[in-house]
């Protein structure tokens, strides 16, 4: 029996390491170890062995067993192996790996972290409010008459419950100095609503940043420093800004501010219409009807304050000629500002 057993274990061997299949393995498994096997047989065979020999002659067994077990295992992880490497034949493990694809931020996002870091290094704090808002802080308390044309549906979406989406960010101003006192130093950014029909330079929806000094003794010549401290900083040291006269419900006097155009340096040129200026925003002295809506004593305290479009800028760094192009999100467009900020 022992001889029987050993040519087995021999030939199994040999089958074994013959297979080529997952199906050769089940078959092969079937004749050494199934229920028909040479190896089953032997067990019930020990019963003609004596007594004392059947002990070490079932060790033998289940060795066998166990070893024609481990063979199989060994051959079937081989196969397995095998055909994984033939279906990924072109993988190369000791080439580097492909590198994930990398976002970027949007140039709005770019650029208005960066208007955020010029007024933070000027003193300024950085304050939010909705932009789901009430009349109250949208026009009245910003000393818009009730028939001023910006009221109208043509240009305010309004929502239920007399609610209204923002049009300017002057709303903060509001929000701000109904909790806060003077000194008051805050920029808002923020994205605001207008009913406008999208164009080169329109967008319902669009990014401004307001901001907001309140103090004792401020004037317009501080307004126009911060102006000048901000385009230095934010366009370089050729450029100069310049305010001039315009009227805002909230402010008096009101002011639009303007930059040197720095495509062509003042001379004049086609992004500048020839003037040699480019506009970014409103401007003007808080007026005191607009203290007196937030109880701060207009007696006491003058301030100015001022909106920037976050789109003009933007559109101006990166000379992208159709604002609509900052909202239609093409991938060719924002993967080029990809690094850009990090
Ligand atoms: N809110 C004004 C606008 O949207 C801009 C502005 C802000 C003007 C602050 C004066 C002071 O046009």
């Amino acid at each position: 029996m022992q001889n029987q057993l050993a040519a087995m274990l021999q030939d199994a061997a040999l089958k074994i390491a013959a297979c080529q299949t997952a199906n050769d393995i089940l078959n092969t498994k079937a004749n050494y170890l199934g229920k028909k096997s040479l190896l089953n047989s032997l067990y019930s065979r020990m019963r003609e062995l004596e007594p004392s020999e059947r002990p070490a002659f079932g060790n033998l067994l289940n060795e066998a067993r166990q070893k024609i077990e481990a063979l199989l295992n060994e051959r079937n992880n081989a196969i397995k192996e095998k055909s994984w490497q033939a279906s990924s034949r072109s993988l190369d493990y000791t080439m580097p790996g492909v590198p994930g694809a990398r976002g970027g931020y949007h140039p709005l996002t770019i650029v208005k972290r960066e208007v955020d870091e010029v007024f933070l290094s000027l003193g300024f704090e950085i304050a939010e409010g909705p932009d789901i808002e009430d009349e109250f802080h949208n026009f009245d308390a910003l000393n818009t008459p009730a028939d001023h044309p910006s009221r109208n549906l043509a240009d305010t979406f309004y929502l239920e419950g007399g609610k209204l989406l923002r049009t300017q960010t002057s709303t903060v101003q509001i929000r701000v100095m109904e909790k806060h006192k003077p000194p008051i130093r805050i920029i808002s950014p923020g994205r605001c609503y207008r009913n406008d029909k999208p164009d080169p330079s329109h967008s319902p929806v669009f990014t401004q940043v307001e901001a907001l000094v309140v103090d004792k003794g401020i004037s317009m010549s501080d307004l126009k420093d911060t102006l000048q401290n901000f385009a230095v900083i934010m366009f370089g040291s050729q450029v100069k800004s310049r305010i001039r006269p315009h009227f805002f419900p909230f402010t008096e006097p009101s002011a639009e501010m303007d930059i040197s155009c720095m495509v062509c340096g003042g001379t004049g040129c086609r992004v500048c219409k020839q003037s040699g200026w480019l506009e970014l925003g409103g401007a003007g002295m808080v007026d005191p009807n607009v203290f007196d809506a937030v109880g701060i004593d207009s007696e006491l305290y003058t301030g100015f304050a001022f909106g920037l479009g976050i789109e003009r800028i933007a559109m101006l760094k990166y000379n992208i000629p159709d604002m609509r192009i900052l909202f239609e999100n093409d991938l060719r467009m924002l993967s080029q500002f990809r690094g850009e900020l990090q």
